[in-house]
């Protein structure tokens, strides 16, 4: 698809956004700029995204009916999936049928829902390095998948679930019941299914935006951005910068890998692919076939962000991964739980220098939900996560 209509007529391209939170938002803005018409779905109204497109629309994105009878009434050329919990089988029914082109695949969305899919994927078809790994669906099972020689320390996981949630290690014996109980509140559906992981006892994690764009023949081309380097908390992020150096027989594997996965999951667009490294060693964790938390960086330090890019790639255009300059994202909390806060010390934060802010516009606020990210760009790494992470802390949210 290469040519582009006008938005609200009869020659619109029109792209439906699974999921409109922030990282939504963004790629709204981005299709936005191109006179895509676009519409943002969500599970509750005035979602980020839907505040800053031509259509906004209110349902259970995991149930199949609601789902097909949106995209049968609404028809859009394009589907794009920004979270997990979709009725995935439903997308792959209608993408199968013609009716809408899922991206980057309808299969690529099923097998990232939960995290069974795409380790079994990655591990058992593609044979990447990963953790060692067993599902379980009891307390037992667990146990005896410990016992048998993930060992101690170890990750406890529910297959549904993302941000961290229901998520624990293990260090010994006492702690597993509490990790299977903790997992089993936290998990996205109630079915008890999860994922125990060995402790992989890296020296940095990074993520690897990785795109699939067409390039000027046509054919499928696949391109890094520099490494991005995180810090997670209780496996939520909450900084991340660019580049994050690497070893070039590390950062060599790491492209390796994330080829390897996102060929097999095909189609266009671009995927966050994360990765254990310890010296020349890199481990496939996850990957999603979206722009993904850590690389909201890119809004300081690429000519095109992960959001221009994904817009890019599904729209079958070039895209450009050039780093512009170093810099930083840090992660600002609601600290409070209330609808319609306010911030104080916004301009106080952007005195900082090389520094932008960006607040979400959610509707209600939690303690620990992300309502905004500080951006620094800087001559250094350092100096940009510092600089973002004082920016971030200037930022004051409060009960209006
Ligand atoms: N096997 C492991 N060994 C060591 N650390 C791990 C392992 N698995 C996960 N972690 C740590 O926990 C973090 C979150 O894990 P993971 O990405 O699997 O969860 P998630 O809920 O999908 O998080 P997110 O949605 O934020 O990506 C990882 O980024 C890493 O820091
Ligand atoms: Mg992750």
């Amino acid at each position: 698809m290469t040519t582009l209509g006008t938005p609200l007529s009869p020659t619109a391209t029109r792209v439906m956004l699974l999921g409109s939170g922030e990282l939504g938002k963004e790629v709204l803005i981005a299709l936005q700029r191109l006179g895509v018409e676009t519409i943002a779905v969500d599970r509750y109204e005035n979602a980020p995204g839907q505040q800053v497109a031509h259509h906004g629309r209110t349902i259970a994105m995991s149930d199949p009916e609601q789902l097909k009878a949106l995209i049968e009434a609404e028809k859009p050329q394009l589907v794009v999936p920004e979270i997990e919990a979709i009725a995935t089988p439903m997308l792959q029914q209608l993408e199968e049928a013609g009716t809408v082109r899922v991206i980057p695949t309808a299969r690529a969305a099923r097998l990232t829902m939960d995290r069974e899919g795409i380790r079994r994927l990655a591990a058992e078809t593609l044979g990447l390095p990963t953790s060692p790994y067993k599902f379980c669906d009891s307390l037992a099972e667990l146990q005896a998948a410990i016992d048998a020689g993930i060992g101690y320390p170890c990750i406890v996981k529910p297959v549904m679930s993302s941000s961290g949630k229901g998520q624990s290690r293990i260090d010994g014996p006492a702690d597993v019941q509490k990790a299977w109980d903790y997992a089993m509140a936290g998990g996205r559906v109630s079915h008890g299914r999860v994922i125990v992981e060995g402790f992989i006892d890296f020296d940095y994690e990074i993520t690897l935006l990785t795109v699939r764009a067409l390039a000027a023949d046509g054919t499928v081309q696949t391109q890094f951005c520099a490494p991005i380097g995180h810090v997670q908390v209780s496996g939520d992020y909450v900084e991340s910068w660019q580049p994050h150096p690497m070893a070039p027989a590390a950062l060599e594997k790491a492209q390796r890998i994330a080829q390897a996965v996102t060929a097999d999951l095909g189609g266009q667009g671009l995927f966050g692919v994360e990765l254990f490294v310890k010296g020349d060693q890199v481990w496939f964790s996850e990957v999603s076939p979206r722009p993904h938390d850590t690389g909201m960086v890119t809004m300081a330090t690429q000519w095109q962000n992960e959001f221009e890019l994904h817009a890019r790639a599904i729209l079958g255009l070039p895209v450009d991964t050039t780093l512009k300059s170093p810099g930083a994202s840090a992660v600002i909390y609601g600290g409070v739980d209330a609808q319609g806060i306010v911030f104080d010390g916004v301009a106080h934060a952007l005195q900082v220098p090389g520094s932008d802010v960006r607040l979400f516009g959610k509707p209600e606020s939690f303690v620990k939900r992300r309502m905004g990210v500080a951006l620094a760009h800087a001559a250094d790494v350092e100096t940009a996560r510092r600089n973002a992470k004082e920016a971030a802390s200037r930022v004051e949210p409060r009960i209006a």
